[in-house]
């Protein structure tokens, strides 16, 4: 397999965009940059001589900038397949870049580029909120998608589940686990004791692993798969939805709780989920306890779990969203 690096020769960047039929006459690519923050695959901006620009996006059979750690190089054709799944509905091929080009072989994808781009992982920060009418798009995009799902049943959409269980693993499985290694009192001071605190109770324990069985098991659902504001884009035009390499057939009830576990932790009022919860359900039907038990899950997982997030919550806020997380779970 071609690697396609920053530092790669340009040569190569040229046959691929050659190939993907987006190069146009004699124009040549002129530069190479890193597209952005991203940790698990290469993702870079090509441009040629007249200004244009394109999204290469490659895997690699482990995660990019933490080589030691293996991860499953079809996790790119996933995300292709995703887009290939929603292209056909205008509302949300209109929310997502274009997928350009894919080369099996060569684990890799060229996108439409959507030009400078700002996630919304500000809104952790203490002063920032969701704006409503950005909250509603999102939400009118997981009914779209959800309901896009069910409609087809999409047979033949790939399991992704060697990835679902490396994430599987960070989900139910390592924040529960008593000495995993994690120094919680670094990130916060007495996090580690509130942490030691949950993770005896075997009750949370035994529910995790069920909800767990959940995740891993097939559902009727085309999910993003990583719906939080790391895969939620501001751009020029509006606001667009990123890397769906998570996605997979399964609880729609997955995508709607993740995304309101993350506006709790950005400070959200549980009213104030609840009233998106409701604005869901007026168009699809969805289990609202699952849904809690989702929120309820990606809360414990990012509070005590390795992914963290540039969170700006005190201990005790994070004691009581814990608490509550646990309340909902068993
Ligand atoms: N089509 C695009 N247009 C503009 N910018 C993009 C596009 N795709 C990716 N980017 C930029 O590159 C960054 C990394 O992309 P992406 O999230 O797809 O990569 P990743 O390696 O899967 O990341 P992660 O480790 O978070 O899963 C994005 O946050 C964004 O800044
Ligand atoms: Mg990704």
């Amino acid at each position: 397999m071609k690697r396609y690096d920053l530092d790669g020769p340009v040569a190569d960047f040229h046959d691929l965009l050659k190939r993907a039929g987006v190069l146009s006459g004699d124009r040549q690519v002129s530069r190479v940059d890193l597209a952005g923050q991203g940790n698990m695959n290469v993702v870079l901006r090509v441009w040629d001589d007249a200004g244009k620009s394109w999204i290469v996006k490659q895997s690699r059979p482990y995660v990019n900038k933490y080589p030691t750690i293996p991860a499953p190089l079809e996790r790119i054709l996933v995300e292709a397949s995703f887009y290939q799944a929603i292209s056909s509905h205008k509302v949300l091929q209109d929310r997502v870049p274009n997928l350009i080009f894919m080369d099996q072989n060569e684990y890799l994808m060229v996108l439409e580029d959507l030009g400078p781009v700002k996630d919304f992982t500000t809104l952790y920060k203490r002063d920032q909120v969701l704006q409503k009418p950005d909250a509603e798009a999102l939400i009118d995009f997981l009914i779209d998608l959800h309901s896009l799902a069910t409609r087809d049943h999409h047979p033949k959409f790939p399991s992704n589940l060697s990835l679902r269980k490396l994430n599987h693993e960070h989900l139910f499985l390592f924040p529960y686990q008593q000495d995993n290694g994690l120094d919680l009192d670094d990130i916060t001071p007495g996090l580690a004791a509130v942490a030691a605190h949950l993770r005896g109770n075997k009750g949370l324990q035994k529910a995790a692993q069920r909800l767990g069985e959940r995740y891993l098991g097939t559902g009727t659902t085309l999910l993003h798969g990583d719906f939080y504001p790391g895969s939620w884009m501001k751009t020029e035009k509006g606001l667009r939805i990123l890397d769906p390499e998570f996605s997979f057939m399964g609880p729609a009830a997955y995508d709607l709780g993740v995304m309101l576990a993350h506006l709790l932790m950005a400070g959200d009022t549980p009213d104030s989920i609840l009233t998106l919860m409701d604005r869901y359900v007026e168009h699809c039907p969805i289990d609202r306890s699952l849904v809690m038990q989702f929120v309820s899950m990606e809360i414990i997982r990012r509070l005590i779990g390795l992914a963290q997030l540039p969170l700006d919550l005190r201990l005790d806020e994070k004691e009581s969203l814990l608490s509550f997380a646990s309340d909902y779970l068993t």
